[in-house]
């Protein structure tokens, strides 16, 4: 049986059917189809998990309706600070940069980082200085920015111009979400996970969420499991949400979509997070759970056709959630 497979997400949120444009719909299932195909082309013709991965969040990242690169979200001051993660199942090698504004691929920075330095993460000047060494594009931030983010920055911090007389004010759900990540299982049964994130709306200049924090919301172990997660960055890190469901199989002995619900469904909503992750094991097997409302995703088996969904229910055929 083929078992070569590739997963991607775009981020999950409060994104329903009734939000939701049939034009804006088309545009995200146009999106996320022709980059699952591509990914998974990579894996038929033999590509390496890590490269599928690679390629398959570079994509991400250059599409303006995803939160990473073009089309990430703005910090409070209205800059950017991009985030990403990759990581290698045959070697847990691990590559990642955060807070930088300069590196038109972040996640090419990081893949950059895993193979030509002695480090895991670097961040922010360093992390350029560094990209810009091993060949990659400076651009100016601007290349980023969208109308559609500016407008999303603009209501946040009204909103939170009204509510600062109680006190922490929750941040809208439709402004938390927002990160994109790749999971594959390649031919010879290396297994690679990849993530990339312009972070939340209205963030501190400085903060740093779970995406480039292998373990977090990156992992990939060829003895189990590749995760690429997106949510409440905060909650991801304090539970080390992509490294605990390898952990719950290898030490609970639980399957991949045992572990991935008592991830997702109760130990993320526990401490008040949200959000979800794909994940795919040495086997195959896909799981795709999320605790929101949607969640841009899609998968394809080499040999099979794509299933991309949206929402919560199956209409596009997901395999789980
Ligand atoms: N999960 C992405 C972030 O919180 O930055």
């Amino acid at each position: 049986m083929e078992k070569a497979v590739i997963a991607i997400h775009g981020g999950a949120g409060a994104i329903t059917r009734a939000s939701m444009s049939a034009e804006r719909e088309q545009a995200y299932i146009a999106a996320l189809s022709e980059i699952i195909t591509q990914g998974q082309a990579l894996l038929a013709a033999g590509g390496s998990a890590l490269d599928a991965v690679t390629e398959a969040v570079r994509l991400l990242e250059e599409c303006p309706l995803f939160n990473a690169g073009v089309g990430s979200v703005f910090t409070h001051q209205g800059t950017h600070e991009l985030d990403a993660c990759i990581m290698d199942g045959r070697s847990l090698d691990a590559g990642a940069v955060a807070g930088v504004s300069r590196i038109r691929n972040p996640i090419l920075a990081a893949r950059a980082v895993l193979e030509s330095s002695p480090h895991v993460l670097l961040i922010g000047e360093g992390a350029e200085t560094f990209a810009f060494e091993n060949a990659l594009d400076a651009v100016n931030p601007a290349l980023f920015s969208t109308p559609e983010r500016w407008a999303q920055l603009q209501q946040v911090r009204d909103g939170e111009a009204l509510l600062l007389d109680h006190d922490a004010p929750p941040l809208d759900e439709r402004h938390k979400m927002g990160t994109v990540g790749a999971v594959a299982l390649d031919r010879a049964g290396n297994l690679a996970a990849a993530t990339s994130t312009g972070g939340m709306t209205n963030k501190r200049v400085g903060r740093v969420g779970d995406s480039p924090i292998p373990g977090a919301g990156c992992y990939a172990n060829n003895a189990n499991v590749a995760v690429s997660c997106t949510g409440t960055g905060e909650v991801f890190m304090r539970t080390l949400a992509a490294y605990d469901i390898a952990a719950l199989m290898e030490y609970a002995g639980l399957s991949l979509q045992q572990a991935t619900e008592r991830v997702v469904m109760e130990k993320i909503p526990v401490l008040g997070g949200s959000g979800g992750l794909i994940a795919v094991d040495n086997e195959g097997n896909l799981a795709m759970p999320f605790n929101s409302e949607g969640m841009y995703r899609a998968f394809a088996r080499v040999g099979d056709a794509p299933t991309v969904g949206i929402y919560r229910e199956r209409t596009e055929g997901g395999e789980h959630g």
